[in-house]
């Protein structure tokens, strides 16, 4: 890995698809006519249905983004990620989310250590502390049983746990429910914890490294809370019945006054935004239960697997990495939509957005020279239906291309009827009927023949040439939310790669936190720490200070 990276515009695959892009006119509805182009458009990863069908890409475009991944090497960067290579060269640090969720009889030695024990030995402590949660057997500090996980984290220590939390919700252990504080707004901590019984409720302090001031400041405000909840008994015994911590700072997790026999590691070469499948997925594996989790760690390894041994043409996250690629750079899409149709994936969207954007938004490739092409496209997005009555008039007829991913499962957790319908079809009418829409659009003459008024028609018309993929599982099972999971973020990678882009480093989020430091004194009445500011800061800060004495 010490070569620097490919710059893929170098590459003659990147000449051939900017001649491609050049004049390219989409036809969606003459693709869509070919049942040949459909079929070989359909992909299987795991129990995910891929259709590929309704992108705006031909077979010669295709052939050329899989040349532009060969081109820029991406199976053998691929290959060193899983061999735990040191990819994360900003910070001199392997990726191996993916061994986290190897089974137990693999082995992977990362420095001539075989990382899978520690794995596994973790793995083993976390379900045992979640079956002794979940049956009563770890009580609190009164002898009650735990109610109530709150999980106090930020970023990746709070996104993916709670996504999923949210995701799995029937299969929720009865009289129990998880709740997440992140924010250092002090409303967080006040609302999640309204109407809780400190007895009852246990806290878990997710962080990496143990020192994110919005974790620790929230795990004082829950440590007070609780204390002051349970007056009469002993503090540290109060703390250690009530207080679990998850982090790779053991030794900070003691300094903060938890028992490090209640703290469950993890390693450097796991990244925030890549560890709900580690320890960081404690409150998850109280709330579901450890079978559940090992099987949501099942899904995610069986993408692992399809996404290192299948050949690119069928390779699902290579091509939906390219894919975007190919819109980003050459068709000038800024931003792509991940659309659930499943209300159960409501946070998908907001996990997605730390996941794809602090991994790719990078001006710079991982030898520190700026990068060629543009990167990071904006990833956003809300359940259907909800944001069809919202903003899809944008993607359907806007002047934006917005490529989107619609996402969908045939069998509800709560299959509901209305009448004689069954509610989760009328649901999925929708899914279906959207992605036809914007591939199909409504020509003038279509809009004519309903009868329209003339002056009505160009409002009315729909240019069609709107690029879906739709992805179609069974059932929103723990396994098939692995395989979402890592489906997304091998995409991630694959986009990473051809950029020459450090997807695993994370510096643009310091400066703020820098500056937020040095702007403390100022907003709490240091004159001279305000004195420093700039002019707009200042005046601010100022206006701040005199609302607030208000
Ligand atoms: O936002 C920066 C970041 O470092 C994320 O990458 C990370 O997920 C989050 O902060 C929380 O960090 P920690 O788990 O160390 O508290």
């Amino acid at each position: 890995m010490s070569d620097g990276p490919v710059d893929p515009t170098g590459t003659a695959a990147w000449s051939r698809l900017t001649a491609l892009a050049e004049g390219f006119e989409p036809d969606l509805r003459a693709a869509l006519a070919d049942e040949e182009w459909v079929r070989r458009s359909t992909l299987t990863a795991g129990d995910l249905h891929v259709d590929l069908s309704k992108n705006l890409v031909t077979p010669e475009i295709w052939t050329a983004l899989r040349e532009l991944a060969d081109q820029v090497g991406l199976s053998a960067r691929r290959d060193a990620m899983f061999a735990g290579e040191r990819i994360n060269v900003t910070e001199d640090r392997a990726v191996l989310h993916t061994a986290l969720r190897l089974p137990a009889d693999a082995s992977l030695e990362v420095d001539g250590h075989d990382v899978v024990p520690d794995v596994h030995e973790v793995l083993g402590r976390v379900y045992d502390f979640a079956d002794r949660v979940r049956s009563g057997a770890w009580t609190g500090v009164t002898g009650e049983r735990i109610r109530t996980v709150v999980n106090i984290g930020i970023g990746g220590s709070d996104l993916g746990p709670v996504m999923a939390y949210e995701a799995l919700a029937p299969y929720v252990q009865d009289g129990l429910e998880c709740r997440f504080i992140s924010n250092i707004d002090p409303t967080d901590a006040a609302t999640t914890l309204a109407g809780l019984d400190p007895a009852t409720t246990l806290f878990i302090v997710s962080s990496k490294t143990f020192g994110t001031l919005e974790t620790l400041t929230n795990a004082r405000l829950c440590r007070a809370w609780l204390l002051d909840g349970l007056t009469g008994h002993d503090e540290g015994e109060a703390v250690a019945r009530h207080f679990v911590a998850v982090s790779t700072a053991l030794d900070k997790v003691a300094d903060f006054g938890i028992d490090p026999d209640n703290a469950f590691g993890f390693w450097d070469w796991v990244g925030g935004r890549y560890s709900m499948d580690s320890a960081i997925g404690t409150s998850l594996v109280v709330a579901v239960g450890p079978e559940r989790f090992a099987e949501l760690l099942a899904g995610m390894h069986a993408m692992d697997e399809h996404f290192r041994t299948t050949p690119p043409e069928h390779n699902v996250p290579v091509l939906m990495g390219l894919l975007n690629v190919w819109y980003t750079n050459f068709l000038d899409a800024q931003t792509h939509a991940v659309l659930p149709y499943a209300q159960l994936l409501h946070r998908f969207p907001a996990y997605l957005q730390q996941l794809t954007m602090e991994s790719n938004g990078k001006g710079v490739r991982w030898d520190g020279t700026p990068v060629t092409t543009g990167t990071g496209e904006v990833f956003w997005g809300e359940p259907g239906t909800n944001g069809q009555h919202a903003f899809y008039q944008l993607i359907h007829q806007g002047t934006r291309l917005v490529p989107a991913d619609f996402i969908a499962v045939a069998r509800p957790a709560y299959p509901l009827v209305d009448g004689d319908a069954d509610v989760h079809e009328l649901f999925l009418a929708n899914f279906f009927a959207q992605t036809r829409a914007l591939a199909l659009g409504k020509t003038a003459d279509e809009v004519r023949a309903e009868g329209t008024a003339e002056a009505l028609v160009p409002a009315r018309v729909f240019t069609g040439n709107r690029p879906t993929t739709s992805i179609l599982a069974p059932e929103l099972s723990p396994s098939v939310l692995g395989q979402l999971v890592a489906l997304y973020e091998h995409i991630t990678f694959v986009q990473g790669v051809v950029w020459g882009i450090d997807s695993f480093d994370q510096w643009g989020v310091e400066l703020g936190k820098q500056l937020a430091q040095q702007v403390t004194p100022a907003v709490g009445g240091d004159d001279d720490a305000l004195a420093a500011q700039d002019a707009s800061t200042r005046s601010l800060i100022d206006q701040y200070r005199r609302l607030r004495s208000r």
